[in-house]
């Protein structure tokens, strides 16, 4: 039987709680030691299962792998194989972040076409429209996306929608490619800046990066590095909602404050009292949130991967919120699972209505990607009675050690199998 989390819910959570690295910037970072043949070591590599995957994907390319605690050294000697297969990709889609690494250094790629999953259709069109602007021949075979160039040529690429996985791939390839590269509607997440950091310091020449454009002006040759994974402004951001969601006093370290802006000033709204530092934010929840309306959008705007855990927080306040999912269009999977726990929230497209209920209810409830399952946690911890989330395979994917994270706060929280 999968595992799954059993939660007695309502004790304020107590202490201190450090924050792991960021899944997000982990990932491109794994992918772009595809771009030299010498050792690049990345610390503060955060454990967890989406990171086990890309790090089976590029040892199956040709990568040597060593992982000393949170280190990781991989070093890539020679492609020695360009196929990224399906049952990796179906797994995890940012498993497509290899394709612009296996181009830019190969000349050649086969990487599975991601399908749809649970929260949205997410096509890489513009990956791959990219690609083709920098002189990648692209052809679909067999559900495998078939990319060649002798050498990428850098060329001016303006992406029709800002994405994140789209901007790092194109990034990666044209930091190989010969000429410069100018990348317009650029992701400005903090992921993309760490990815570009990583990026020069293997030798590429990337300026712009937190902005709308990036200009990358290809070398011939990138070489290793030593580069830290820049802090999980998700896991923050959910550690501070379950301070804030059980009327507890809780810190959360090792963070990137600035990297959270749209969240503590969505928190604040809420009533929720932040003492923020350097490096760390304290949060003390309120006796009941107050009501807010919320919309989603790329960085430096309200992260989407945020949106399910204020919706559960919004879910006990005194009024009326309303939450606009601008990015994904099927992010509400948690909406039916938080009304089996009492939530009042009605859905019409992408917005959701939400009437606050003074109290949630321990229930049964299934968990159905990594952020929704982060929210029905939340809720579990501030409900009446026993919550058994199953399924929680999602949210080992992203989120590391979790319930011993909580547990140390004093959450009753177990795992079972
Ligand atoms: N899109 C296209 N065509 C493309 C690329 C994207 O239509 O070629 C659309 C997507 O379908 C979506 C929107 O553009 O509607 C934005 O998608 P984006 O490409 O930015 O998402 P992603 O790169 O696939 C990353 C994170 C997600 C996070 C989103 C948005 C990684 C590995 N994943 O995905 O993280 O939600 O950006 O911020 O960085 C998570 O961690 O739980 C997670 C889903």
């Amino acid at each position: 039987m999968p595992a799954r989390l059993e939660i007695d819910g309502g004790v304020p959570l107590r202490g201190s709680v450090r924050v792991s690295a960021a899944k997000n910037a982990a990932l491109p970072a794994l992918a772009a030691t595809l771009l030299t043949a010498d050792r690049v070591q990345l610390a503060n590599v955060p454990d967890l299962d989406d990171v086990r995957t890309m790090v089976r994907l590029i040892e199956r390319l040709g990568a040597t792998v060593q992982r000393e605690g949170g280190t990781v050294s991989a070093q890539v000697a020679r492609v020695t194989n360009n196929v990224a297969p399906y049952e990796l990709v179906s797994t995890m889609r940012a498993s497509v972040l290899v394709l612009g690494p296996l181009v830019a250094r190969h000349g050649t790629a086969r990487v599975a076409l991601p399908g749809g999953c649970a929260i949205g259709v997410r096509p890489i069109d513009q990956h791959l429209k990219g690609l083709a602007r920098l002189g990648a021949e692209i052809a679909m075979e067999d559900g495998y996306v078939v990319a060649r160039a002798s050498r990428l040529k850098g060329a001016r690429i303006a992406t029709d929608l800002v994405t994140v996985t789209g901007t790092e791939n194109l990034m990666m390839a044209a930091a190989l490619a010969e000429g410069t590269t100018v990348i317009e509607n650029a992701a400005r997440e903090p992921e993309i800046v760490d990815l570009a950091d990583l990026l020069a310091t293997m030798g590429a020449r990337v300026h712009g990066a937190g902005t709308t454009r990036l200009t990358i002006e290809g070398v011939s040759e990138l070489g290793g590095a030593v580069h830290r994974i820049i802090p999980d402004r998700i896991e923050a951001g959910t550690l501070i909602v379950a301070g804030a969601i059980t009327g507890g006093d809780v810190t959360v370290t090792d963070l990137v404050p600035d990297h959270l802006s749209a969240v503590l000033a969505k928190l604040d709204e809420c009533g929720v009292a932040l003492a923020v530092s350097a490096d760390s934010v304290r949060v003390w929840g309120p006796e009941r949130p107050r009501a807010a309306n919320v919309t989603t959008s790329p960085y430096p705007g309200f992260p989407t991967d945020m949106q399910a855990q204020l919706m559960t927080l919004l879910g006990l306040a005194d009024g009326q919120s309303r939450v606009t999912e601008t990015i994904f269009e099927n992010r509400f999977m948690h909406v039916a699972e938080l009304a089996r726990m009492g939530a009042s929230i009605e859905t019409d497209g992408a917005i959701a209505m939400i009437r606050g209920v003074s109290r949630y209810q321990g229930a049964p409830v299934m968990a159905s990607d990594l952020r929704a399952s982060a929210a029905l946690v939340l809720a579990a911890l501030a409900a009446r009675g026993r919550t058994t989330v199953s399924r929680v395979y999602h949210l080992d994917r992203g989120y590391e050690r979790l319930e011993t994270k909580l547990h140390a706060l004093g959450a009753h929280i177990e795992r079972r199998r």
